[in-house]
């Protein structure tokens, strides 16, 4: 796989990242149903084997728990993958999240990733959400004396407007952003984007298949009966009227894919890679066997004529 800098950062990284949400499992606010840790750590591993170098989690991913598994799954391995983890959303002793970026919340956080992850240092440090939006410089200080008393390597943001990343630029230079980004959700395209690769800052696009909605795995039937703790199952991308439009869509994505014998999720991956402001998409897999439908997105390159299709689905769906 062809490798892409990282940013301002020395660190080089394949298309696809491997996202572990999904692998927090049940039992908090944004779970994706039950989860068996065996299955994702056999995920994992089948994605290092693939050649992926870098792994996304967070701290709040099941409360601490994808942090965990991330850990286990990394026993043994001599060739390590990068390991991007992200502070800010925190929760209380009921398991109810909240936010914050104060400083000594903050260093709390990031003695606790290091710890679960089992590592002196984490590659790419991100603040998940700018929220509360008035702390964000206290949040940002925080992450760049981190990075200068050597707990972390590199300093990214996640979800921030141009504002934001302005904000923080005043006060230390931002190697990557985590957006948003794939064939339904489209909205950093016009300020977000350009404004990254002007400033040299990466982009790590999340949810790229529209946490799963793309693959084609995804179906009416399959909503109707998620478990009532998968988060997806309330999301207005999942429900009507968006859900037909974004069905519509994978019929397109299926079309396509089988001139190429790619899947439907190859062909959602590879549109968010065709954009050359990203650097890379964090794929989510929860289960061997998932990842090597993707994996073939980082290779595969959609043609001129397909991405116009692909456009002109969308101005029609628009109008
Ligand atoms: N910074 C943020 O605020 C933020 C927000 C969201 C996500 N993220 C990051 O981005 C990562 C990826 O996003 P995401 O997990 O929302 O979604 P995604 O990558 O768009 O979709 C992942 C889901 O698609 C399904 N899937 C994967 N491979 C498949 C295959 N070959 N065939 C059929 N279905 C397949 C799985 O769901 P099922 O097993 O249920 O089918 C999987 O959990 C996250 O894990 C996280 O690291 C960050």
């Amino acid at each position: 796989m062809q490798l892409k800098r990282l940013g301002n950062s020395d660190l080089s990284i394949t298309p696809i990242g491997f996202g572990a949400w999904a692998i927090g499992g049940s039992g908090w606010e944004f779970a994706w149903g039950s989860q068996d840790d065996t299955d994702s750590i056999a995920a994992i591993r089948e994605a290092l084997d693939a050649g992926i170098n870098w792994i996304d989690t967070a701290a709040v991913y099941g409360l601490g728990h994808s942090e965990e598994v991330v850990a286990r799954a990394l026993e043994g391995v001599r060739s390590r993958p990068y390991i991007f983890t992200k502070c800010s959303m925190v929760w209380n002793e009921h398991n109810e999240i909240g936010h914050s970026l104060k400083a000594d919340s903050i260093r709390r956080e990031c003695e606790a990733s290091l710890r679960r992850l089992r590592t002196d240092t984490i590659d790419l440090y991100q603040i998940h959400w700018p929220d509360p939006v008035e702390d964000i410089e206290e949040g940002w200080a925080t992450l760049a004396a981190l990075r200068k008393e050597g707990k972390i390597r590199h300093i990214g943001v996640s979800n921030f407007d141009v504002e934001q990343m302005k904000r923080a630029q005043a006060i230390a230079p931002i190697t990557s952003l985590q957006p948003r980004y794939s064939l339904i959700h489209r909205e950093v395209e016009k300020e977000i984007l350009p404004f990254a690769s002007r400033e040299n800052i990466a982009v790590i696009a999340y949810s790229p298949m529209a946490s799963g909605l793309l693959t084609g795995a995804m179906t009416a039937e399959r909503i109707a009966g998620l478990p009532a703790d998968d988060w997806r199952r309330h999301h207005a991308d999942f429900r009507e009227p968006q859900l037909s439009r974004n069905l519509k869509m994978v019929r397109l994505l299926r079309a396509i894919g089988r001139l190429h014998g790619r899947t439907p999720a190859e062909v959602a991956v590879a549109w968010v890679l065709s954009n050359p402001t990203v650097t890379g998409a964090i794929v989510g897999a929860r289960r061997p066997g998932q990842l090597p439908g993707v994996i073939g997105a980082a290779e595969f390159r959609l043609s001129p004529r397909e991405l116009v299709e692909i456009q002109t689905f969308f101005a029609k769906a628009a109008a």
